[in-house]
């Protein structure tokens, strides 16, 4: 199959970034498009039109999107709640062959949680379909050539990196149901630190052996430092209608994962938060090895824009995602869907699928990183560093999700 069309599910944030990464896909346009909420949906159409991506038609039933014959893929990106029953449609109508699909690609998290993810792995485990986990971060440019610096010099030489720092920061979703971890599934560390994990996971491994890192263990830390004090909880409850007093989620978490690989000791910190004031979302990472370091921080861009105090403009995510202010000094990242990965992840994905072969992402990965996520709201609760063990987090749903955490 040379040209692969593509069915969207969701027709969101993520869904507008994937369409603007979608102008450097060569394999694939976009063929269609499913939301219940059907407006959506047509400006997002307009949109990937414009774009010269594709002409999309609109669904707003799923079973009919997938029997169409020139959906041969399915991008998953709707809300964290509708990912299983999505999936489940998705791989019924793949075992029953009525459609023309030989992939899915997922947004994270994979599941809300490690029992979530792990029956996504036994749903598509149980089709034909190659499976792709959304983690853009380990496609952007800069952590693809920062790898590439730190294993192709320094680790040859002086021997494998021992340390990751990453951190995604920002001040808060854009959605209230991304607030809502009965619905979501979590806070920051299940918003943020997915991305962060497996930034750090990619940084650390040697790309000549894949898979060689073995969790071994994590602790977890999740705080609530801004969104449950005033006026920030006031604010958040007019804005979004969620009430914070009632069932909050955290807005920071730190995870530190130790890993073995080969006999020595590997460590990844994970740092999110919720509750940062900045010009917009900040993505930083670090490595750390014997005779090298390398360092990447998304707001230090070449580019900047000042606007003077007489200039007032309305709120806007014109120069970078998660925009905080419209005046002064500002970064513009002047390619956010490069920047961020969207556009080289999605290449890679139609990629795979045309060569018939799994992507660098599967969902296995998605299941660890969820596995992950959940050690860390365990240790979180228990208040102590955790043995990594799949088994140990079955049944686990983290107390933020069941509305019944306590913040100290
Ligand atoms: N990789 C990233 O950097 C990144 C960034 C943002 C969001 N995400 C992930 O993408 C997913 C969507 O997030 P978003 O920010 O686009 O959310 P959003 O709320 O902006 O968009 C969700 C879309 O799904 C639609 N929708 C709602 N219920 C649906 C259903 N049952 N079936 C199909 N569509 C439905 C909504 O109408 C909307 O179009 C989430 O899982 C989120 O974690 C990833």
């Amino acid at each position: 199959m040379d040209k692969l069309g593509v069915g969207f599910i969701g027709s969101g944030f993520i869904a507008r970034f994937a369409a603007q990464g979608w102008t450097s896909v060569r394999g694939a346009d976009v063929a269609a498009i499913y939301n219940p909420h059907p407006e959506g949906a047509r400006k997002l159409a307009a949109y990937c039109n414009g774009l010269g991506i594709g002409n999309p038609n609109i669904y707003t039933d799923l079973h009919k999107m997938l029997a169409d014959r020139t959906v041969n893929a399915v991008w998953v990106m709707n809300p964290n709640f509708a990912r299983l029953e999505t999936v489940r449609a998705v791989t019924e109508e793949a075992r029953q062959g009525k459609g023309n699909l030989v992939g899915v690609a997922c947004e994270k998290p994979l599941g809300r949680t490690a029992d979530e993810a792990e029956e996504m792995v036994k749903l598509v485990e149980k089709t034909n379909l190659l499976h792709g986990y959304l983690e853009n971060q380990v496609y952007s440019p800069s952590v693809v050539r920062g790898r590439d610096a730190i294993w192709r010099y320094g680790a040859r030489k002086a021997g494998r990196p021992y340390l990751a720092r990453a951190a995604e920061e920002h001040g808060g979703p854009h959605m209230p149901w991304f607030w809502d971890a009965r619905k979501s599934g979590g806070g920051v560390l299940l918003d943020m630190a997915c991305h962060s994990i497996e930034a750090a996971r990619f940084l650390l491994t040697d790309p000549e052996k894949p898979g060689s890192l073995k969790p071994v263990s994590v602790q977890g830390d999740i705080r609530s430092l801004k969104w449950t004090r005033e006026p920030a909880m006031g604010q958040l409850k007019k804005q979004y209608g969620v009430d914070y007093s009632v069932a909050p989620a955290e807005d920071y978490a730190s995870v530190n994962i130790t890993y073995e690989d080969e006999g020595k000791e590997v460590l990844s910190e994970a740092k999110v938060s919720w509750c940062y004031t900045g010009p917009g979302l900040r993505l930083s990472m670090e490595v750390l090895g014997p005779e090298y370091n390398v360092a990447m921080n998304s707001l230090q861009q070449e580019l900047s824009v000042f606007l003077s105090r007489n200039i007032h403009s309305g709120q806007s995510e014109d120069f970078v995602e998660k925009q905080a202010a419209e005046q002064g000094l500002m970064p513009i990242v002047a390619d956010e869907a490069a920047a961020y990965g969207y556009a080289a992840e999605c290449r890679h994905m139609i990629e795979s699928f045309v060569e018939g072969e799994a992507p660098s992402e599967t969902w296995h990965d998605g299941l660890l990183v969820t596995r992950l996520m959940m050690h860390a709201y365990k240790s979180a609760e228990e208040g102590k560093t955790l043995k990594f063990s799949p088994e140990s987090v079955r049944g686990f749903v983290p107390a933020v999700a069941k509305g019944t955490w306590k913040p100290g």
